[in-house]
């Protein structure tokens, strides 16, 4: 398969990062995102959402704890992103998956797989519904902390990312860095994209590069992330201070 197909892929709308992908994720894959706190995962799962959205697509956003539930403000106070017209338009549907109506939010009464199997329940029928090209679930580790086989995790995490890829939906999945589950989690996506931060001296400077992707040649540099107030782009410099 030709790198130069555009029609496989999805672009991310993140600038500087579809070229680092050679023309974007594939369609139908799981690519997971993962840094530590405040390293621009929600923004960058946004960004790559509005995208399609401004495209025509429809786009679905599944919110997994009470912390992500701030995105619509944040996203409005950071960059001016009006993410309810979206709403309002249809084109960006929110799955939040804390909402009691659910019944699945964490509870010592439900085992941690039932929880699992009710999300993918409810996520599918979602799906049905609204016929998303993109996914992003900002994060994943609420719904998996819990279970404490990694032969289980590593069962689940397969099954929830063959949801979407049964469904050809190109999905973003966050994860932060917390008690190995971020590497059973990367380990089962088609593509890892890794944000961090690196101090040169004085200099503060965010990072991203490629961990992996399957079937693609990527090019393999740590580049200089850039948020400001036009939204997240990657730089085409390295943030090592020569
Ligand atoms: N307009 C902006 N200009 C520059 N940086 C911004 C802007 N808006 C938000 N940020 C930065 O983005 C970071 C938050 O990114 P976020 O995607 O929420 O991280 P994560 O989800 O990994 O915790 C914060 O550190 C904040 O300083
Ligand atoms: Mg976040």
């Amino acid at each position: 398969m030709s790198d130069a197909d555009s029609s496989e892929r999805m672009k991310t709308g993140i600038s500087g990062l579809d070229e680092m992908l050679r023309g974007g994720y594939f369609k139908g894959t799981a690519n997971v995102v993962s840094g530590a706190s405040g390293t621009g995962k929600t923004i960058f799962g946004t960004q790559f959402l509005l995208e399609g959205a401004k495209n025509g697509e429809n786009v679905m956003c599944i919110i997994t704890s009470e912390e992500s539930k701030s995105i619509v403000r944040e996203m409005k106070t950071s960059f001016g992103w009006e993410l309810e017209e979206y709403v309002k338009q249809g084109k960006l549907t929110f799955v939040d998956i804390t909402d009691p109506s659910l019944r699945l939010q964490k509870s010592v009464e439900i085992a941690p797989s039932e929880l699992i199997k009710s999300f993918k329940k409810l996520v599918e029928s979602k799906i049905e519904e609204i016929q998303p090209t993109r996914i992003f679930i900002d994060s994943i580790e609420a719904l998996f902390l819990a279970i404490e086989s990694n032969y289980k995790l590593r069962t689940l995490i397969d099954d929830v990312f063959n949801v979407f890829r049964k469904h050809n939906i190109t999905s973003i999945i966050t994860v932060g860095a917390m008690y190995g589950l971020d590497e059973m989690v990367e380990y089962g996506a088609d593509s890892v994209i890794k944000l961090g931060r690196i101090t040169t001296g004085n200099n503060l400077q965010r990072s991203i590069y490629i961990m992996k992707m399957r079937g693609s040649g990527t090019i393999n540099e740590v580049r200089v992330l850039s948020i400001s107030d036009n939204g997240m782009s990657v730089l085409a410099q390295s943030p090592y201070l020569e």
